[in-house]
């Protein structure tokens, strides 16, 4: 059974919900067996989780150890329909919104679902702003594998933006250091994020703020990651160098964005998922900060979720 946006359930579960609010929302949720309804449940709550398949197990459970959200779709297409869902509902309620935006594998079905829907229903977005997360030093805007190219490609290019509201960093900054605080003081001076799309990197990184970053760093330049290198090089030519460097937006800022939906798919983010659920808030996995953060929704499909220890709980 699919819903359209209209029609798409929406539980909440007001004040701090016991087992018996959560296992009934749940028991709900399953029992009509509904795709991507939503399971709201107040940050201060002690169980914010949202697992319909694995419910059976999770009846009469209780606490999850952290404040989170967390939803579960079946595949990667789910979770772009219900992302560019979100983003046309934000952009709808506030034309001149102000969107952190992502890149990465995970985003494209999430863009091209976007553009198609946007097309359809005319959707205006010649007045939202948008700030890109990160940028590798070393390449020009108009190389193929720049994170410019790749939003012109995905996004930027297919409706009718207005360019001088779109920003992404410059990897050819001639003063590095001086471009990064240029570029969180452009952010402050349209009013910070509102919605904040965000990837994880294999190793739980986000943006390009690489495991053992402090939290509250601004805007900066990274040295790259082995493991994130060996990562993006599929997008690379067979041979081609990865560049070593990046400039990112910072855990400060990206903390600061009034609502986040970080995604993940597929097999190879099940482990850092499951890592990130079991352990506490540490910089050894950035995205474990999201944790603090009072409004962010973890997406996963079921490949992404398969090694949450849901028996641990
Ligand atoms: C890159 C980007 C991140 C992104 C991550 C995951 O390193 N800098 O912002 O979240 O890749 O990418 P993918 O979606 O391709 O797995």
């Amino acid at each position: 059974m699919r819903l359209d946006r209209k029609e798409r359930p929406f539980f909440a579960v007001e004040g701090k919900p016991g087992p018996t609010q959560i296992e009934g929302a749940l028991t709900h949720y399953y029992r009509n067996s509904l795709k991507n309804c939503a399971l709201h449940v107040p940050t201060h709550a002690t169980i914010l989780a949202f697992c319909p398949v694995r419910l059976p197990s999770w009846s009469g459970r209780t606490a999850l150890p952290h404040s989170y959200m967390l939803q579960i779709f079946s595949d990667p297409l789910s979770i772009a329909e219900y992302v560019s869902d979100t983003l046309i509902d934000r952009i709808q309620a506030k034309p001149d919104v102000v969107l952190g935006l992502a890149t990465g594998g995970t985003m494209e079905p999430i863009y091209a679902r976007f553009v198609d829907e946007a097309r359809q229903s005319n959707l205006d977005v010649s007045r939202l702003t948008s700030f890109n997360l990160d940028e590798y030093i070393g390449l020009r805007p108009d190389h193929p594998k720049s994170y410019s190219a790749y939003m012109r490609d995905h996004l930027f290019q297919h409706l009718e933006f207005d360019a001088a509201r779109l920003h992404v960093p410059d990897g050819m900054a001639q003063d590095l250091a001086a471009h990064c605080k240029a570029y969180a003081a452009r952010l402050r001076e349209c009013g910070g994020i509102d919605l904040q799309l965000l990837g994880v990197g294999g190793n739980g990184h986000i943006g390009f703020n690489e495991p053992g970053t402090a939290f509250d760093c601004p805007c900066h330049v990274v040295e790259l990651a082995e493991q994130t290198r060996i990562d993006n090089s599929r997008f690379f030519a067979k041979g081609a160098i990865v560049p070593g460097s990046a400039i990112t937006m910072g855990l400060a800022e990206i903390m600061e964005a009034r609502e986040i939906l970080l995604v993940a798919t597929g097999e190879s983010k099940a482990q850092i998922v499951a890592d990130r659920y079991q352990g506490g808030v540490t910089e050894a996995i950035p995205f474990t900060v999201l944790k603090r953060h009072p409004r962010a929704t973890i997406i996963l499909d079921e490949a992404a979720a398969s090694l949450l220890p849901v028996d641990a709980l």
